[in-house]
């Protein structure tokens, strides 16, 4: 990768640290793995969630909230479960989880969470959205896009947890010299938020779309064959952005992939349609975060 002797030294002691990240709550693995396999009944998975008496309580919240706008009051697991269908089960499951994991603060100054979910949940309502309108074309699965748009910036939460003095360095730098997080990160520490999404899809066994939209949102380019999903993931997180959803004001961002537009089949036109729609939403991550029970 091109690195200086301390360049490399900084990079491979950060990768140990990072190795000490910790599962993720069984109960979301479990229904991972049940929800992606084809014989799963919505019983077996609506079992699984209420041996979780806070996680149960969190799904019927959010399935009765208006965020899922559900026509009549869901009152059991089951009923949750066959209403929401198991995709936006799986994106609850997870996103519940992930909330709960990585609610301490370490003292980096220039990472706020609540700013941080803003943009994360933001653009999760962005990856569904344009989903949903490609879904013919591209067959793209919405409640999987919303699931990689909660993700895709999930590596700063692992630096702030496990490498707070470099990240807050880098926040730092990237504020200072008025650069994208992503080039500060290269700079400063030698790896950035969105490769080490390879550690963190292998450590919590993420499906390969999940991991690919952690990996390369900021560059769909950078595999062999960018797919639609990472596009999609892609423009969403340059929506929020784009609608004041950064982590902190005048936050610069990379430019946008140029072959974005033609991998998902849009026009520009298409994309501020989008944009548009996903302004009038900018209040749903403060929803969402009640819904999770979040607190900062
Ligand atoms: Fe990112
Ligand atoms: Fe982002």
């Amino acid at each position: 990768m091109g690195f200086t002797k301390e360049g490399y030294e900084k990079y491979q002691r950060i990768i140990e640290d990072i190795s000490k990240l910790p599962s993720l709550p069984e109960i979301a693995t479990r229904l991972m793995e049940v929800v992606n396999s084809p014989d799963t009944s919505a019983d077996d998975a609506a079992s699984l969630i209420e041996k979780d008496p806070a996680l149960t309580s969190t799904l019927l919240r959010m399935a009765n909230s208006a965020f899922y706008g559900m026509p009549r009051t869901v009152s059991s697991v089951s009923s949750a479960v066959v209403i929401l269908g198991f995709n936006t089960i799986r994106s609850i499951v997870l996103s519940a989880s992930i909330l709960k994991v990585f609610s301490s603060r370490m003292g980096v100054e220039q990472f706020k969470h609540q700013r941080f979910w803003r943009h994360s949940i933001l653009c999760a309502i962005g990856a569904k959205l344009i989903a949903k309108q490609l879904m013919h074309t591209l067959m793209l699965d919405p409640e999987s896009a919303f699931c990689a748009g909660i993700l895709h910036d999930i590596g700063k939460l692992i630096f702030e947890q496990y490498v707070p003095g470099e990240f807050s360095k880098a926040c730092n730098h990237a504020v200072e010299n008025k650069m994208s997080l992503v080039k500060a990160e290269k700079e400063v520490m030698g790896i950035t938020h969105a490769e080490i999404g390879n550690f963190i899809a292998d450590k919590w066994a993420l499906p390969l779309d999940l991991e690919n939209a952690l990996v390369y949102h900021h560059n769909p380019g950078g595999t062999d064959k960018p797919s639609a999903f990472v596009a999609a993931v892609h423009c969403a997180d340059q929506m929020a952005h784009k609608a004041g959803a950064d982590l902190w004001d005048n936050e610069e961002i990379e430019p946008e992939w140029d072959g974005a537009y033609s991998t998902l089949g849009i026009v520009e036109d298409d994309f501020n349609t989008c944009l548009d729609e996903l302004r009038k939403n900018i209040d749903k991550p403060t929803e969402f975060l009640a819904m999770v029970n979040y607190a900062e």
